[in-house]
């Protein structure tokens, strides 16, 4: 054991660790689970192989394995109120190509919402398999970064979808799940709802939930969810056999048990008061910055946001590319992603925005007046880019972060 402490592995993990406690988290996916989550997820549990479903494996000794995926199952269903939920999937995208597979012929026709509106690469975009061995149409949003549902409903009648994605990695605002169910109706759709994002604003009824109105959902875990990197699926009822057999044996073999258990507990630290309380905050903090930084004259897509996350066009704010802005911010301590903006003219790998999140500094206790902080660290960064400001920027932000505890780190 001793021996393996030298391991290198470990030498990185604690730069990580260092990486992570001293920097202000904006990735709008990323979060930190707890002890925990931590617990179950570093398990033995990893040891086992248990390819099929409870009470139907291929393998023997899963008395215990089952007993666990049937308690996450049964918890993911009280939260949602999901009919029907698999929890296997490794993550989001194997998720969303077992819903492919589990609907569409290769070939058929996908439809979701273009990657620079705020779509994910799994819903037909041309370099994922959804675009490569699907044929994708794809919708977008309008001038003011809101979603067009006249337009929606115009593209799906010209190409009549198999299958309708809505959901999304980067819109800010709420999403009518009831008209897109209504549009897919009027093409003879299945819809999706993909809410690996707002899963754990769902959760506790701080943005819309799409179950009992679209017929699929599938959503990452890993997310506002808070726990670790996975993903379900949950369906109604009379979809269930096509989506279990997509996961397995269609696309995955023996599920994740360690992460199966992880994901348990973490559904149930969804149900307690604090989870609510803390996804109450994560929207109201995300308010605070993006109001913050409006105020500091920065473009906000769209004006503002509902839900987690925000777009900042960088070029009209403060004239960088994404890229340099970002890598202004790492430079900082302050972590986020270059993000395309709708209808934007450069391209993804050096766009013209940026995307901000809340949901990982919420954990760490960050209230409305440390956003207005934030946003006063990101404004002078992006505005005075003189290593000699830069530097002592970095040095109040590690000081200001050193008082906000990260479950797991702080004991490592
Ligand atoms: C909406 C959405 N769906 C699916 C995924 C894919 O999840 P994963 O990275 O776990 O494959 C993401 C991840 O960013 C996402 O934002």
């Amino acid at each position: 054991m001793k021996e393996m402490n030298k391991d290198i592995i470990f030498k990185y993990i604690k730069q990580e660790a260092k990486r992570q406690k001293e920097g202000i988290e904006l990735i709008a996916s990323e979060n930190y689970v707890s002890s925990n989550v931590l617990k179950a997820m570093g398990s033995i549990l990893t040891n086992k192989y248990s390819e099929g479903y409870p009470d139907k494996r291929y393998y023997g000794g899963n008395e215990y394995i089952d007993e666990i995926e049937k308690e996450c199952i049964s918890r993911a269903k009280e939260v949602f109120n999901a009919e029907h939920v698999n929890v296997q999937p490794y993550s989001g995208s194997p998720a969303n190509l077992a819903v492919h597979l589990a609907f569409l012929n290769p070939g058929d026709r996908t439809m979701g919402m273009e990657l620079s509106a705020g779509g994910h690469l799994t819903h037909g975009f041309k370099v994922s398999i959804s675009g490569k061995y699907f044929d994708s149409v794809s919708y977008g949003v309008n001038k003011e970064g809101y979603i067009d549902y006249d337009e929606v409903r115009k593209i799906a009648l010209d190409h009549k979808p198999k299958l309708i994605w809505s959901g999304f990695s980067a819109y800010s605002r709420i999403i009518d799940w009831k008209e897109f169910k209504k549009i897919a109706d009027e093409v003879g759709a299945i819809l999706v709802a993909d809410i690996a994002h707002v899963a754990g604003l769902v959760a506790t009824n701080q943005y819309p939930s799409p179950i009992g109105i679209s017929d699929i959902v599938t959503t990452t875990t890993h997310k506002t969810l808070r726990g670790p990197r996975g993903a379900m699926i949950m369906c109604k009822q009379e979809y269930g056999e096509a989506i279990d057999k997509a996961v397995f044996p269609g696309l995955q073999g023996g599920p994740h048990n360690h992460i199966t258990a992880g994901i348990a507990v973490a559904l149930k630290e969804a149900q307690s008061k604090e989870f609510e309380e803390y996804s109450k905050q994560i929207v109201k903090n995300a308010k605070v910055l993006a109001d913050t930084l409006i105020e500091k004259g920065f473009n906000i897509v769209s004006g503002g946001t509902d839900n987690h996350l925000f777009l900042v066009d960088t070029v009209k704010s403060v004239n960088m590319t994404g890229r340099e802005a970002s890598d202004i911010l790492g430079s900082v301590n302050i972590t986020l992603n270059k993000n395309s903006i709708p209808h934007d003219e450069r391209k993804p790998w050096d766009p013209s925005g940026v995307r901000i999140g809340t949901p990982a500094i919420t954990t760490r206790g960050m209230k409305e007046e440390d956003m207005v902080k934030i946003a006063e660290y990101i404004d002078r960064a992006l505005r005075d880019t003189s290593e000699k400001k830069l530097k002592l920027i970095r040095e109040e932000v590690k000081e200001f972060t050193r008082k906000f505890l990260i479950p797991g780190i702080d004991n490592l």
